[in-house]
């Protein structure tokens, strides 16, 4: 596999922290400190689909292919407004694509799993060239009177097209099952968002356990980057990026911290988006690349972790 394309798209509202503080009891400096967090984008009169279909599209053109080049479309994506079909088929109408379709839902670590599916259809001979799409709107189903979690999220998705090519290098895939430190349950009844001391509204709404999701995420992503790293016989300065889930500032340092890597090989949206689920890391992919600091022949490792609990990482040449 090698990623020919890449492509990002955000909602155009900008919240700061200050406007957060309007909501629940919090503060700009709060947030900053625990976080990293200044702003979030979060989603008004876009949908979804529109994310979605804006991240594909730029992708597609970045790579120099229409949708009809695409023979498989992987869309990563925890929530949008059905249950079925798949965000992967709303897209494919939408871009002009007639590849087959799936939607692979493994909360914040979904991208770098979808990559790695990628990799696999492309090395199996499956496909020869497939659009990986992410996209998602946690702040959708965060509670909004729930300040440790609502403060953490924006909306947002990323892409990339890869095709057949000798850049994929290897992943790491990790599951341990722990479903109740991050969780949000199925909605079954018409859920009334407006009230937010409803019932209904807090059962499926996100829960979780903010300081035990730390500690896995920076445990687990730092052991599969290190496993990849002496695997396939590189040193942390071999890398140039480490494209990580951006969740939380302080969880990048912790991980930079125990790979004893430079914190310029760390680049980073979460200041400005927030924790976008599993499109933070395509998005920062396509950040990086269109500021030209990737260069073809560049290391680079990506790392995401989330709901399951799940961690996955793959080292690749761009
Ligand atoms: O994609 C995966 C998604 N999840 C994550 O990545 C979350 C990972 N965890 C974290 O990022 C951090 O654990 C948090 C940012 C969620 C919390 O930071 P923390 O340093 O672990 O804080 P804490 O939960 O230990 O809370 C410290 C204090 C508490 O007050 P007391 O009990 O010390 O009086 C909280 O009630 O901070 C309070 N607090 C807040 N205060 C102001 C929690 N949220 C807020 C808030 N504003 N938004």
């Amino acid at each position: 596999m090698k990623i020919i394309g890449t492509g990002s798209a955000l909602p155009k509202l900008v919240v700061t922290n200050d406007m957060l503080t309007k909501y629940f009891d919090t503060s700009d400096e709060w947030i900053r400190t625990r976080t990293g967090i200044e702003t979030r984008r979060i989603m008004t009169d876009e949908s979804l689909k529109d994310l979605a279909v804006a991240a594909a599209q730029r992708a597609l053109e970045a790579a120099g292919v229409t949708a009809k080049d695409i023979d498989y479309l992987v869309c990563s994506n925890v929530n949008n407004n059905y249950v079925y079909p798949s965000l992967s088929s709303i897209v494919q109408g939408a871009i002009g694509a007639s590849c087959p379709c799936i939607d692979i839902r493994n909360a914040c670590a979904g991208f770098v799993y979808a990559l790695d599916m990628a990799h696999m259809y492309l090395h199996t001979g499956r496909a020869s060239r497939i659009l990986v799409l992410a996209a998602e709107e946690p702040t959708r189903f965060c509670h909004w009177e729930h300040r440790e979690t609502s403060v953490l999220f924006g909306d947002g998705a990323g892409a990339a097209v890869v095709e057949i090519g000798d850049g994929f290098l290897g992943s790491k895939m990790t599951t341990i099952s722990n479903t109740d430190v991050l969780y949000q349950r199925q909605r079954l009844e018409p859920t009334p968002f407006e009230d937010l001391s409803s019932e209904a509204y807090t059962n499926h709404t996100m829960v979780m356990q903010g300081r035990e999701v730390f500690r896995m995420a920076v445990t687990g992503c730092s052991n599969e980057i290190s496993h990849l790293l002496t695997e396939h016989g590189f040193s942390t300065s071999d890398v140039k990026y480490f494209i990580l889930h951006q969740a939380n500032m302080r969880i990048i340092n912790g991980i930079q911290q125990y790979l004893k890597a430079d914190p310029e090989q760390f680049p980073t949206t979460v200041q400005k988006y927030g924790n976008t689920s599993s499109a933070s890391v395509a998005i920062l992919l396509d950040e990086t690349v269109r500021a030209n600091k990737v260069q073809r022949g560049d290391l680079l490792v990506f790392s995401g972790f989330g709901a399951g609990f799940t961690t996955g990482s793959c080292i690749l040449r761009y």
